[in-house]
């Protein structure tokens, strides 16, 4: 059915305007002030609401076979999770290990998504040994609408890379036009100090952060950037947490290395003392990068209200609390992650552009439209313009909840962000041109998702802008 969506205030990244968005089947094919609606057309009064693109989380793990164990969700969940909160595309990292086959590896993520998604999704390929054939394969999968890899610089021995295979995977990915992500620490630095640490009868989640000090980011993240720098290829560092690390970022890309920024939720909102909890309730907040010294906070707020970080994910990264009791007795088996997928816009929006941190338009571009120019998915997602996906999220900025893992959707048994204020939340969200999500419930169709192609960067590269 036609949708007509009436006197909404539509916020781009960069303009914005009062007016009206006619969706015919999946796309948007008008937009005007007064808009007639057709019969059988679908009208909704966006009186008093905001009206944003679909909300991109460029950085999510569904399945993960990790630490022993399998992160939580399923595509059917966190799919339903994410629209709930205003994200109506994820790209989800797509990780064999060392010892699995990568082209089996991308087949078995692509049918884990496939008809069970209820909003649309990609992948990051990530490369994780390189070995006779490899190329190959990834030719392969890139020739399938896969345009971007994921390396860990971290991770010894299972999904970690040497430099000779860092370097191999950036060559390819230069020729053929790929971004490349990266997870930015030194394995070798991580091992020794947990060793050492253990060693010390230091086993508690508090030690977490010591074992990967915010030194052995920003290592990763200059070697990184400096691996692309000879190799010219484009690169993108996940999930950067700490000022450190952001420096050593921003002088490569002032020396003109093809780079760009992504830091997730958790490390703008929480701090290490979260992980100094005692006990389960520590390990619940141990993630990689770690949690930092709240001194961290304003350099990233500031990097991301100036666009020096690029983007805003998640890492979303489900473990419920009997799995982490893995690491009850070491640090070192304490499965890492944490969720988000369900929280990011509401709470970026909160304590982003109401508390005066984020204008609402970098606030888009971080959320969505950054992330959709970088991995080659603009202009069908990432902005409200003729001809691309109606994605749409309705936005009530009138809205106040608190966040709760009794009413979280996301399949785990608590949340890393209990008690955190929501100052709006989306009232309706679509996706291509279908309502899945009314007033915090999901009302749409399950399976609905799509997995999308994308097109390889033009020769040269770019860093998305
Ligand atoms: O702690 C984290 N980040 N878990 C997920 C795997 C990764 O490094 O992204
Ligand atoms: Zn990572
Ligand atoms: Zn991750």
């Amino acid at each position: 059915m036609p949708l007509l969506i009436k006197n909404g205030e539509i916020l781009t990244a960069e303009s914005v305007f009062r007016g009206d968005i006619y969706v015919a089947e999946e796309t948007i094919t008008r937009m005007g002030r007064d808009l007639e609606a057709p019969p059988h057309t679908e009208v909704i009064d966006a009186s008093g609401q905001l009206v944003f693109p679909g909300f991109i989380d460029p950085h999510v793990h569904i399945y993960l076979p990790f630490m022993a164990t399998f992160a939580k969700d399923t595509h059917e969940t966190a799919s339903i999770a994410a629209l709930i909160g205003g994200t109506t595309t994820y790209i989800e990292m797509c990780c064999p290990s060392r010892r699995d086959d990568t082209l089996e590896g991308y087949q078995v993520w692509k049918a884990k998504a496939a008809g069970k998604s209820a909003c649309d999704y990609t992948f990051h390929m990530s490369v994780t040994k390189w070995e006779d054939g490899t190329e190959g394969q990834l030719r392969e999968i890139v020739r399938d609408g896969i345009t971007s890899f994921k390396v860990f610089l971290a991770y010894k021995g299972f999904f970690g890379v040497e430099d000779g295979e860092l370097y191999s995977t950036l060559a390819l990915a230069r020729q053929l036009g790929v971004t490349v992500t990266a997870h930015c620490e030194n394995a070798e630095l991580v091992s020794r100090l947990q060793a050492k640490l253990l060693a010390e009868g230091k086993t508690g989640p508090e030690w977490h952060e010591p074992s990967r000090p915010e030194s052995v980011e920003a290592e990763g993240t200059h070697r990184f950037a400096t691996f692309l720098e000879n190799t010219n290829a484009t690169g993108y560092v996940v999930h950067l947490s700490c000022q450190r690390a952001l420096k050593a970022a921003l002088a490569a890309k002032e020396r003109g290395v093809k780079i760009s920024v992504e830091s997730v939720l958790p490390h703008f909102l929480l701090d290490k003392t979260y992980a100094e909890r005692p006990g389960v309730e520590g390990m619940k907040h141990v993630m990689s990068p770690p949690l930092r010294d709240a001194r961290n906070h304003k350099p990233l707020w500031d990097g991301l209200a100036s666009g020096l970080i690029d983007t805003v994910g998640t890492d979303h990264c489900p473990f419920d609390t009997e799995q982490k009791l893995l690491g009850q007795a070491a640090f070192t088996q304490i499965p890492n992650g944490i969720p988000g997928i369900e929280e990011r816009v509401n709470l970026l929006y909160t304590y982003g552009v109401k508390r005066g941190k984020l204008n609402v338009h970098r606030f888009v571009d971080a959320a969505s439209t950054r992330a959709a120019k970088i991995f080659g998915l603009f202009p069908r997602k990432g902005t409200i313009a003729v001809g691309s996906d109606a994605d749409l999220v309705i936005y009530d900025p009138s809205y106040r909840g608190v966040v709760s893992a009794k009413t979280q959707h996301v399949n785990n048994d608590y949340n890393g962000f209990e008690g955190m204020q929501m100052e709006g939340r989306p009232s309706v969200v679509t996706v291509r041109g279908k309502v899945q999500v009314r007033d915090g419930q999901f009302v749409g169709e399950r399976g609905r998702g799509q997995l999308l192609r994308r097109e390889p960067l033009p020769p040269g590269g770019s860093d998305g802008r």
